[in-house]
């Protein structure tokens, strides 16, 4: 099969589109004819030798964590799943999962059934950006309704889902993005809006139960001030999280960090939103999968709207 590997660490460069064996499954696994895989800031930065390069052994290694596609071959222990089935999933999270490839093993209580009405695409990219919003929302930041919630990066590929689900689940959403996705920050359903370029957020919001940092370092430090007593931030980037929670503690409010988890159930819980029609993604660009070196360099440009996606 073909896919996309790298030998070595370093720039979108190092990305190497080439002929690799097929994986096999194990009993609790399934083997998927990939369609599509999500890219997401993860890649690039393992790939450079950062992220969760600790975690994924000897290369050479196959990024990506997310994917749809196609149940070619059932492990004798799965239940749930059979051949032909359409899946999405967020898989091995921090271990090397091997999604930017033609075919991938994936453990079956990691996938969810993708709804008929979502295209391959959309379903590459809600696993890891949709698992994120809702464990950093829910899990993490314990939102109820009626909170105020401010999402940092609102129009990225975790903030344009956390703006909905947080929408959805009764809070006062206000989101932070450059002026050209005030509007669509809207449309997902945003009450307020705030653009960074010209406003210190700091300064500009208070009162606020709930922030998601979809940006760390000093802006997530910046955003600290928005707090009321008792509220919480939780911050997405790690390599800036002890920072951030050393601020926090520093000014009396709480801060903490997340590192995403696969959860086949939450997954299926978005999926059942986004086919009731509650959820939706947003697709920056569809890439073929020779070209991800391209969508690396788009996305560490750092202003994607939605998800970036590998078509394979
Ligand atoms: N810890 C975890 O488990 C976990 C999981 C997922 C993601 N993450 C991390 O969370 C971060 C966000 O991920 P993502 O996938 O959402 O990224 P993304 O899709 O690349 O985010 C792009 C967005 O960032 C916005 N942006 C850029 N600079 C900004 C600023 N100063 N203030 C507000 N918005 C700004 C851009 O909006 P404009 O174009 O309007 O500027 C753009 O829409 C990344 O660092 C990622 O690695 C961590």
């Amino acid at each position: 099969m073909k896919a996309i590997r790298i030998h070595a660490f370093g720039g979108p460069d190092a990305l190497s589109y080439e002929e690799v064996p097929t994986p096999t499954i194990r009993d609790n696994e399934v083997l998927v004819r990939n369609k599509a895989a999500g890219i997401n800031p993860i890649d690039w930065k393992t790939c450079s030798g950062g992220g969760a390069a600790s975690f994924i052994g000897k290369l050479p290694f196959i990024p990506g964590w997310e994917f749809a596609g196609v149940v070619e071959l059932v492990g004798a222990a799965v239940d749930g799943f059979k051949v032909g089935d359409e899946v999405f999933g967020f898989i091995r999270f921090p271990e090397a999962a091997g999604c930017y490839a033609e075919h991938l093993a994936a453990p079956a209580n990691q996938i969810a059934h993708k709804p008929a009405q979502m295209s391959f695409s959309e379903g590459a990219g809600l696993g890891l950006a949709g698992l994120t919003a809702w464990q950093a929302l829910f899990d993490k930041g314990q939102l109820s309704a009626g909170q105020q919630v401010l999402v940092l990066a609102a129009a990225g590929g975790v903030g344009h889902l956390a703006v909905q689900l947080a929408k959805a689940a009764g809070a006062q959403v206000t989101g932070s993005a450059s002026a050209a996705n005030h509007e669509y920050l809207h449309s997902l359903g945003c009450d307020a809006v705030i653009d960074y370029q010209t406003q210190d957020v700091g300064q500009a919001l208070q009162d606020i139960d709930l922030v998601i940092d979809g940006m760390g370092g000093e802006v997530g430090i910046n955003a600290l001030q928005c707090l009321k007593p008792g509220g919480r931030l939780v911050t997405l980037p790690s390599v800036t999280l002890d920072a951030v929670v050393r601020a926090a503690e520093a000014a009396g409010v709480q801060a903490s960090g997340i590192r995403v988890e696969p959860n086949g159930a939450q997954l299926a819980e978005l999926a059942k939103r986004y086919a009731e029609g509650n959820l939706k993604l947003t697709l920056a660009a569809e890439v073929p999968l020779a070209e991800a070196r391209s969508a690396h360099k788009q996305s560490a440009g750092g202003h994607v709207r939605g998800k970036l996606i590998l078509t394979v």
